[in-house]
Formats: C-alpha cells, structure tokens, sequence
C-alpha cells in the first residue's frame, strides 16, 4: 500500500548509500567548521554580577509572564533589561533574547519577532541553535510560511551555528501537520546528508500525518521501520497509532498493537488504556471498556480521573450504579478535584434518568466525606428538582444566596418554569436574575425567554428582549427563534422592527438573514395569498424606501 515516494524514502533511510556520492566518507560525521566567520564574536567584556542576577531573575519572570500568556508584558519587561543593559554598557544576553523571541514566536506574532531577531544582530549578540529553532518553529508550525524556514536553517550556517535534529524535527513536525508528507519525507533525506540522525520525535510526527490522512498501514510500516532503523518507536508513537485504529473501531488491531508492546517488553501506560477505554465507551461498547479497566488494574497501572470518568460513564449507561460506589470511593483517594468531577459524573447520569431521590443520595454522601461540590454539582442537583417537579424548592434554593448560582441555573429554572406553564414564575425569574442577583443573560436565556413570551403572545416584549441581546451580539439563533414565531403570527410591524434594531445598532442585516425570513415567511404561509403580499410589504421594508423590489409574479 505505501506510495512510491514513500518506498523511495524507505530505501534512502537511515543513511545514503556510500555510493551516492562522492564525499560519503564525511556522511557520518558533522560537516566542516564554516569558512565564513561569525559575524560577532564576543566584542564585549562580560557583564558586571549585578547585571547578571538581574537578567536571571528577568528571564524567569519573562517565561512566568509567557507561560501566563501576557506576552505585552514579556516585551515589557525585556525593553526594561535593555535600558539596565546599555546603561552597563553591555547588550542583554541570547537567554533573554531567545527568551522574548519564543514568547512573540508561541503568539504568531512574527514580524516582531523578526524585529527582536535582527535587533540581536545589530546588537552583536550572537544567535545559537535555540535562536534559530525558534524561528524555523515560527515558520513552520504557526504561519505555515516552509519557505521562511528553509532559509533560517540555511542562515544557520553563514552564522556558524549548526542545524541540530531539533532543528529538523521541527520542520519535519510542521509539514506533517500541514499534510505534506512527501516533503517531510524530503527533510528527512535532506538531514541524513547533513550528518544529522533523525531520532524518535523526528518520525512519530510522519507516523501522525498517514494516521490523519487515514492511511494506516503506511503509518504501521513506518513503526516497523523505525524499529529496523535502530531508533524503536516509543509510547507517544504507539498512542498515535492506538488512537487512529480507536478512531476507526479497529479494536481487534488496537488488540494486536496492544500484545506487541509487550512482546517488545514495554508496557501500555494508563494513558493507553484511557484511549482504548475512552473509544470503547464512545462506540457504545461499555462491557468492553469494563474489561479493560480490569487489565489496567491487573497490571498494576494507576487510574487517573479521566479513567475514572469514563468508567463511572460505562457503568452509569449500563445502569450499574450499586457498581459505581466502590468507583467513587476510590476517586477520593487520587484527589478532590478527581472526586468532584466523578460524583458529578454519577450524578448527571441519575438526573438524566429522573432517578432525583438518588442524586439527593449522592449530594448528602459528598458533603460527609467533605468533599466541596463546585457549580455544576449545584447545577445538577437544581436540574434534578426541576425534573420532580419540585420548583419551588428549586426556587428557593437559588434565591438563598448562599448557592453559587450561575446562568446555567438560572436557564435551567427559566426553561422548567415556561414547561410547567408559569410563565409569570419564569419572568419573575428572568427579573431577578439580572436586576438583583446581576448575572448576564447568555445566548440560552434570550432564546429560552423569546420563545416564552412569543409563545404567551407577548410579541412586543419578545422583540424588546431580542433588542437587549443585541447589546451583546447578534445570535443568528435566536434571530431564527424570534423570526419564525413572529411570522407564524403576522407580525409584521415587529419584524421590521427587529430589522431596523439590528441595522440601528451598528450590524449589517446581510443576505443570510434575509433569506432567513423569506424562508420563514413562505413555510407558514405556503400558497396563501395574502402571505405573498405581507413578504412583499416586508422586502420593501427590509431593502428601505426608494429601492427596487422585483414584482411578485402572480401565476
Ligand atoms: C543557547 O544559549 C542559551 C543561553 O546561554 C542556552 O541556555 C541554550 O541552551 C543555548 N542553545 C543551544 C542549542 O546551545
């Protein structure tokens, strides 16, 4: 099955034929000092020990503040160093100039990047490897710009810094991402030459690219490869593969991968097993996924909370509740976080189910073993009352300040009280949630609310409340909810009073909407006349005086 150009790469690989060229003596080993000096070599005396602590102490904070994703900051701080530097007389050295390009590198911010670098040159600061692997990461991996990578590995050498299997394992990682796999194949070939050995983390990305393109079996006789070449794959190989079969169901193959890990006498880590555990589930294959939790525990591996997760899922789909106790007990080993996020899981289930008085169960247990139940364990639970028709209950509980309430909640009741037919309940609700408790509405609660009061035959305050989603945004939904129910009704006047707020507060009423209405407008009143006049009325509307409306074509 593997493609001619991939068959080619297998036979160039691991190195070229001594035959193949003229100089292959020097195949193996690094290639000549560059001819060409560094441009800057070291024309300053080195930096006073104050100045030193302080770019250390700055370089940390620098990749605090980067980590933390306020690069602004970064660049901040970096410009602070230099005035400290130059007063000193000294530049900033390459750790912190390396330092604020990866930070501006991560955020794609590439023409300053560029900028940063070239100052380091004018600056005489040297640039190493890292400098480079920085920018040629840029390229390759954030503005797919491969022509701009080819070219820093290229300066590498005028700077007398030598690419390294970083340098072209990143390159190679972009281009897979970008499915273009025949030219990683060619940057393969293209560092052998260069005497640079490709490693574990050069190939998984090869290995990654034939699983997302679907080619499978490519990507098995690249693991087979990689093991004849002398650099076997490693559990971030495996994963890939074991998650692309997952993906596909292949589970029996997913087996067979499973027995070659260890015949090779490596382990499948708890990671594996919550890929397989986690596609089983997924496929509806719970009983499965119960089996496999067996395995992982036979062997001794720990289960993380993702693990967890998925089990009580399986067990909850089976209705094996009396099984998921035990599972649940044993989440309070691992962490609270894990416990929380595992009773919420139980709970959930049992809500779906309208099983109330057992969720109730479960809240009361996690509160004696001290366990915080957190916003959506409160959620659950005001769902569950919802479900046994215990509103005012439910109700009561929200209002009593002491329960995080969030929109989540305030939907849910909104949403329970428009069911159970106590409009008013609902509105009082909607009240209180923005004008005492001062929570925001979201895209649900005006979509739960105009739908409400349409319903009562509320149009004016439905198109009111869509007017003050609109300070927000423009839901396209909500739009349609609104469009639909005003037009099942005939209301014209609040349609084209929807459609001068939208245009009123700065969006543009474009096709898609009006197509939108048009669509509705002809489902309701398919081949009654006087439909056909209330959309002609309203395209007049729509488009504004003075501009042209095809004539309706009476048939
Ligand atoms: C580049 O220089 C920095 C600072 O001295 C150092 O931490 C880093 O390891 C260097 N990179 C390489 C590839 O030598």
């Amino acid at each position: 099955m593997a493609s001619s150009s991939t068959a080619a790469a297998f036979v160039v690989l691991p190195f070229p034929s001594p035959s193949s060229s003229d100089d292959s003596d020097d195949a193996n080993t690094l290639p000549p000092p560059p001819v060409t000096e560094p441009e800057v070599a070291s024309p300053h005396h080195p930096p006073p020990p104050q100045l030193q602590q302080l770019e250390r102490d700055c370089n940390l904070a620098m990749k605090e503040l980067a980590r933390a994703g306020d690069v602004d900051q970064v660049v901040h701080l970096f410009s602070d160093l230099m005035l400290s530097a130059s007063s000193a007389g000294v530049p900033p050295s390459v750790l912190c100039y390396n330092t604020l390009l990866n930070a501006l590198a991560e955020e794609g911010r590439a023409v300053e990047a560029r900028r940063v670098f070239d100052g380091m040159l004018a600056a005489g600061v040297a640039p190493n490897a890292s400098s480079f692997n920085i920018l040629v990461k840029l390229y390759a991996w954030r503005t797919a710009e491969f022509h701009l990578a080819y070219d820093e590995i290229h300066a590498m050498r005028r700077h007398g810094v030598v690419p390294d299997v970083g340098t072209f394992s990143t390159l190679v990682t972009g281009l897979c991402r970008a499915g273009k796999l025949d030219e990683a194949w060619g940057v393969l070939d293209w560092m052998l030459q260069e005497g640079c050995r490709p490693m574990v983390h050069t190939y998984t990305p090869i290995v990654q690219g034939y699983c997302r393109q679907g080619r499978i079996e490519e990507a098995t006789n690249l693991i087979g490869f990689m093991e004849e070449a002398g650099c076997p794959p490693n559990a971030v190989t495996y994963n890939v593969l074991i998650r692309a079969l997952c993906d596909d169901a292949r589970f029996d193959e997913v087996e067979q991968v499973l027995a070659e890990i260890e015949t090779k006498g490596h382990q499948p880590s708890t990671v594996t097993y919550n890929i397989y555990m986690d596609a089983l589930s997924k496929k509806g294959m719970a009983k499965e996924a119960l089996k496999q939790f067996e395995v992982l525990q036979g062997k001794g591996l720990h289960p993380t909370a993702f693990t967890l997760s998925i089990i009580l899922n399986c067990l909850c789909c089976n209705s094996r509740f009396s099984q998921a106790i035990p599972i649940l007990e044993r989440s309070t080993e691992l962490n609270w976080c894990a416990a929380v996020v595992a009773y919420n899981t139980v709970m959930s289930r049992l809500c779906d189910m309208g099983r109330w008085p057992a969720v109730l169960e479960l809240l009361a247990n996690m509160i004696k073993k001290c366990i915080v139940p957190n916003s959506r364990t409160f959620n659950i639970f005001i769902h569950s009352l919802c479900i046994a028709e215990k509103l005012s209950v439910a109700k009561k509980l929200v209002y009593n300040q002491g329960f995080p309430a969030n929109v989540v909640t305030y939907n849910t009741l909104i949403h329970s009280f428009y069911l159970s037919g106590e409009a008013c309940e609902a509105e009082s609700m909607f009240a209180y949630m923005t004008e005492v408790a001062n929570i925001a509405p979201d895209e649900v609660t005006y979509t739960i609310m105009v739908d409400g009061l349409c319903r009562q035959g509320k149009f004016d305050k439905a198109t009111n409340c869509f007017k003050e989603s609109l300070k927000d945004r423009l839901s396209k939904d909500l739009l349609t909810t609104l469009l639909n129910r005003l037009a099942r009704s005939d209301r014209n006047g609040n349609i084209l009073v929807t459609f001068q707020e939208i245009e009123r507060q700065g969006f543009v009423c474009g096709y898609m909407i009006f197509e939108d209405t048009v669509r509705s407008i002809c489902q309701v009143g398919f081949r009654q006349h006087i439909k056909m006049f209330n959309l002609q009325f309203l395209l007049d509307g729509m488009l504004g005086p003075g501009k042209e409306v095809y004539p309706v074509h009476k048939g």
